[in-house]
């Protein structure tokens, strides 16, 4: 059976208001409802969770979690907290918290505390800049062996992975990732993921691209060969533009 597509949204540090959390959630809750090929996933301030509307058409999730389950961590939420306060999904490792000293051992942490807590991680990697030597390939295969060293093998078809180049995220973004560009990566996080776990335990692993995905390339970005879903930032804030990519994911 063909998986369904994942569209998550990523508030980031927003909106401002609850009030305005409220009503985005009432629209969404709207655009999601008659979703059949798609999996509407929010991932709003952790504050907000309980804002969202108990019967929903879509999920909510963290935008972090801390790797303890309780205790001394002031401004920490656990896995376990996430979960229990209506979040099934996570997001770890966005390279927003990686630059506030996320390091790859603390990610694999999170991703280790999410899965055994069953807060599904979207786990977010992707180079930095793309040197002309291709050194960056190197940086990724790192990174990702070990942001996933001790998963174990049943746990794979929990985990989703956000590529997100650094260069196309956010309002710095240089340019756009080409259909070419997404597609080699992401067979290239497969191969090192098949190498670590081995082939034909991986492929429960779900792949999203994120970075400035909008309703103008949604389309071309959902059709590159292996991509599963789209991580999006300023444009899940927009409720048009929202349901427009939802509407594209439905379509495909
Ligand atoms: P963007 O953000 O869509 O605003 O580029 C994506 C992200 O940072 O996850």
């Amino acid at each position: 059976m063909k998986k369904k597509k994942l569209i998550v949204g990523n508030w980031k540090m927003n909106p401002l208001y609850p009030k305005e959390a409220k009503a985005l959630f009432s629209e969404i809750g709207k655009m999601s409802k008659k979703t059949k090929k798609s999996t509407i996933i929010v991932c709003p301030p952790a504050l907000y969770i309980p804002l969202a509307p108990t019967t929903k058409s879509f999920s909510v999730g963290t935008q972090d979690i801390f790797y303890e389950k309780e205790g001394a961590f002031t401004g920490s939420i656990s896995a376990k907290m996430a979960r229990e306060s209506g979040a099934s999904w996570s997001i770890i490792g966005h390279s927003e918290m990686r630059k506030h000293g996320d390091t790859p051992t603390i990610i694999n942490h999170k991703i280790l505390a999410a899965l055994k807590d069953h807060v599904r991680p979207i786990v977010c990697v992707g180079e930095r800049v793309r040197d002309d030597k291709g050194l960056f390939w190197n940086e990724l295969k790192t990174d990702i062996e070990e942001c996933f060293k001790g998963v174990k093998k049943p746990w794979l078809a929990d985990v989703v992975i956000a590529y997100e180049p650094l260069w196309a995220i956010g309002i710095h973004a240089t340019r756009d990732a080409t259909s070419d560009e997404i597609h080699e990566v992401i067979i290239f996080i497969k191969k090192v993921l098949a190498d670590m776990f081995g082939q034909k335990n991986v492929g429960g692993i779900s792949y999203l691209y994120g970075g400035s995905v909008t309703p103008k390339n949604a389309a071309a970005i959902m059709h590159v060969d292996g991509v599963e879903g789209v991580l999006v930032g300023r444009s899940s804030l927009k409720p048009k533009e929202f349901a427009e990519i939802i509407k594209i994911s439905e379509t495909l």
